[in-house]
């Protein structure tokens, strides 16, 4: 998945280069300035002293010491004072920058804190949603495998509306898979009343005719087997387009691009031509879905692409009814919809 978004201290992430939140002295700090520099150990001050410094928005790089990275990046983000003081733009400028160096440097992978959102005080809303504008706008046009460092639950919040509404939602969906689950049950229990009193009355039937009856000619299960066998053939021959036809169709049907599609579902170039080279190809259903959302399928269309995967929707799993939250509002933003998947401590979306 290029884009991921996970809980840890950034100390502990192994990854070609770790993003430092640091102040523009870079002679350390607090927060993740202070972790990070604790688990280099003192070689990354000593190198750190050499930089002269960093400006707000730009990055330097040092090696990594003790950390499991080769390079630490270190990038100063704005202080927080209202939004009228060009601190998106700056905040931008961080990941912006620090990318770019790590593209520079050959990183392969690199680890984001959620730069600015601590002590500096950056809503972390608002911080999120400019990490993932400035990673996906990276991601557009190059490969890097890009992590956003959650610290804890709090630091990840979506608007609390959204919240409010998913939850809802969830909860309308539940009572009403529960009251189907109920009618359902109750409409099983009749009929398995129904059905034993029919059982009786066929047994008792069957107990009169049972003596001029001889035993079924032993050749029907054979004739069944072999017409079974014939149809058996058919009907797989006959079987409907498999996942990856489905997705190449659809992706042609839309008008877009292979590279437009797998970008939008934040799924890795690798994995999809995976998919593409091999017509059986059997992906996860967060991967399914992840293509389903790249799309813009609506409901139906989703449950369609999902079904030449084995997968469907259902009404008592939360991650599905989050999903289907997001599909039925028409919103298609794998960042927005992994974000609140997050929050609710679901499964992310794509590879
Ligand atoms: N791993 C990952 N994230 C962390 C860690 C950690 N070990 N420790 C803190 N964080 C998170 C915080 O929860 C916050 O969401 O990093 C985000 C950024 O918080 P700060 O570290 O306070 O950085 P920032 O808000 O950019 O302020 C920078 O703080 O530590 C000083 O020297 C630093 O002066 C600079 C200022």
């Amino acid at each position: 998945m290029p884009f991921s978004i996970i809980r840890n201290d950034i100390t502990k992430v192994s990854a070609d280069a770790i993003v430092n939140a640091a102040n523009s002295s870079l002679l350390g700090g607090g927060g993740v300035d202070g972790a990070i520099h604790r688990a280099a150990g003192p070689e990354l001050l000593a190198e750190c002293r050499t930089l002269g410094g960093c400006r707000t928005g730009e990055a330097k790089a040092t090696k990594g010491y003790r950390l499991p990275c080769k390079y630490v990046i270190h990038t100063v983000g704005p202080v927080w004072e209202g939004g009228g003081k060009d601190e998106r733009r700056l905040l931008y400028s961080c990941y912006k920058n620090s990318l770019a160096l790590a593209l520079e440097l050959g990183c392969e992978s690199i680890a984001f804190p959620l730069i600015s959102a601590g002590v500096y005080g950056y809503p972390k809303a608002e911080a999120i949603s400019v990490a993932a504008e400035a990673v996906s706008e990276f991601l557009d046009a190059n490969e890097m495998e890009v992590t956003l460092v959650l610290f804890d639950k709090a630091a990840y919040t979506i608007s609390s509306e959204l919240y409010q509404n998913i939850t809802a939602y969830i909860d309308d969906k539940y009572a009403e898979s529960r009251d189907d689950s109920k009618s359902r049950l109750a409409a099983g229990n009749r009929f398995l009343r129904g059905f034993d009193r029919r059982l009786f009355k066929a047994k008792s039937a069957m107990a009169d005719e049972a003596l001029e009856d001889q035993a079924a000619p032993a050749m029907e299960p054979m004739l069944m087997g072999a017409a079974a066998n014939a149809s058996l053939e058919s009907y797989i021959s006959a079987r409907d387009e498999s996942f990856s036809q489905s997705l190449l169709r659809l992706i042609d049907e839309r008008g877009l691009t292979d590279a437009q599609t797998y970008r939008k579902a934040n799924i890795d170039r690798k994995l999809f031509s995976k998919i593409r080279s091999d017509v059986n190809y059997k992906p996860k259903k967060q991967t399914a879905l992840a293509f389903a959302i790249a799309l813009e399928l609506d409901f139906d269309e989703t449950l369609s692409l999902l079904s030449k995967a084995g997968y469907t929707l259902s009404d008592s799993l939360k991650f599905d009814l989050i999903i289907k939250y997001f599909i039925q509002n028409k919103s298609y933003d794998i960042f927005e919809i992994n974000r609140a998947l997050f929050a609710f401590d679901q499964t992310l979306i794509g590879c």
